[in-house]
């Protein structure tokens, strides 16, 4: 029935969305390589049993604990996650909760939250959930530097998303970053849930941390007034261990980095909740533990695409600032589909202490390629190219790390833009620049 309903929703939505892809003309980067138009979404069915784990995806909480969240059919489930550090062995348990929600005539299946540890730093445990059905198995992130995280945003669920997972899967890394737009379920409920099963290989080996994007929102006039339904219950973050009030915006440190997981679509101004707990959340940051401070948010504060003009501005005015006093390394952004990376950059300037902007909303949606960039590429813009793909921070040490861009390139990945970063903790000038400001602020 649940599968019947999926496949009509379907249907009925490859219907509405097929006529409205973009047009493609006026590629702006003049180079040899021809754009690829947008591919077919790919619906993955539910193949597992109704009391089966589906959809497994896990995310990190604290310092060595993980949330392992999934769904099932059968409501009768128990929310227990089974482990160990060999197949087939799971010398710990650990329960949790679970949810449900409507959304008109949709009911979700059970979706199961259970946080499990404390685990050990860099080691695989292998895990079933719910008692019974399929093993999967994860590796916990390291403890110390080196770390690599892969960063991509709007991922959507098309052959091109397939094929940026791919990519993504090929070389091992250690923690997936998420700057917003996940499913684009865009209300359609069961495309959610084939997010969740495309994803799954992906998601259920390691952490995915994620921020949210405007196709998260899913308000309806009167009857679902504040949004996020499917979002807050399907991809519950760490958002109460860093003291903040909303799944929306959060923080969470591993590895020597502190990362801000922030929100595109709560309040930023100055007397919300979300300034406040950022200003505190700043504060509370040791750069002698964590010397990497990086940012992620849906709408980029600097964009010099035709696409999303001006969108993350109010949100720069309000807490641009903070995040330069904060001294953060690199922001990283979605919701433009295209990849652009610019220089160190405060209040539209280039700064040596500001952060490093990159936009990378180049996932593989179901919506296209941005392909029209502004005439004449600000200075501040290093790089900028609208084609599908992904990015890779790998931390090497507290003073040096290393960004990659990787465009998709059939079945194989092509580093089309790269660069070294130097931490600002490392910075004597950058840190002199802060005692500075911090006095001036006392005086
Ligand atoms: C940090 O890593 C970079 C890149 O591998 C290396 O060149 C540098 O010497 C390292 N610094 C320290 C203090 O280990
Ligand atoms: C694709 O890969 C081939 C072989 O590595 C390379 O020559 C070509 O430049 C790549 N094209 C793009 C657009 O990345
Ligand atoms: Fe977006």
């Amino acid at each position: 029935m649940e599968k019947l309903m999926s496949i009509s929703h379907f249907l009925l939505f490859s219907l509405i969305t097929l006529s409205s892809f973009p047009q493609h003309h006026h590629a702006a980067a003049s180079s040899e390589y021809s754009r690829p138009p947008p591919r077919p979404l790919v619906f993955t069915s539910h193949s597992r049993s109704e009391s089966d784990s589906q959809q497994v995806h896990i995310s990190l909480v604290g310092k060595d604990h993980m949330r392992v969240s999934w769904i099932t059919s059968n409501k009768h489930t128990e929310s227990k996650v089974e482990y160990g550090k060999s197949p087939g062995n799971y010398e710990a348990s650990a329960t949790g909760e679970h949810t449900s929600y409507h959304y008109f005539f949709y009911r979700s299946g059970e979706i199961h939250h259970v946080v499990i540890g404390p685990l050990e730093p860099s080691t695989t445990y292998y895990y079933r959930c719910g008692g019974s059905g399929p093993e999967f198995s994860f590796r916990t992130p390291p403890s110390t530097f080196p770390i690599e995280f892969v960063v991509v945003g709007d991922l959507g669920q098309t052959e091109w998303t397939a094929s940026t997972l791919s990519h993504v899967g090929a070389k091992d890394y250690d923690v997936f970053l998420l700057p917003g737009d996940l499913s684009y379920a865009d209300t359609q409920q069961p495309l959610w849930d084939s997010f969740g099963r495309l994803v799954e290989p992906y998601a259920s080996r390691r952490p995915w941390m994620v921020t949210e994007g405007n196709h998260e929102i899913e308000t309806f006039p009167i009857i679902y007034p504040h949004g996020f339904k499917a979002y807050n219950s399907r991809w519950l973050m760490p958002y109460e261990q860093s003291g903040s009030k909303s799944n929306l915006y959060y923080s969470f440190e591993v590895a020597g980095a502190h990362i801000l997981m922030l929100g595109s679509y709560a309040d930023f101004d100055a007397d919300s909740d979300q300034y406040k707990w950022l200003e505190a959340d700043l504060a509370s940051i040791d750069r002698t533990k964590t010397p990497w401070l990086i940012a992620l948010l849906h709408a980029p504060w600097y964009n010099s695409n035709d696409a999303h003009k001006g969108e993350g501005e109010s949100m720069r005015k309000a807490m641009e600032e903070l995040l330069y006093k904060a001294r953060v390394d690199a922001v990283f952004a979605g919701h433009v589909h295209a990849y652009e990376r610019f220089t160190r950059v405060f209040d539209n300037t280039a700064d040596p202490c500001g952060p490093v902007y990159v936009t990378i909303g180049d996932g593989g949606n179901r919506e296209g390629l941005a392909l029209s960039f502004e005439k004449t590429k600000p200075s501040i813009s290093v790089y900028r190219e609208p084609s599908f793909g992904h990015g890779r921070l790998r931390v090497f040490n507290e003073t040096h790390a290393h960004w990659s861009w990787h465009r998709n390139n059939e079945s194989d990945t092509f580093v089309a833009d790269e660069v070294w970063l130097q931490s600002m903790y490392s910075s004597d000038s950058c840190n002199k620049a802060t005692q500075r400001s911090i006095q001036r602020d006392e005086l």
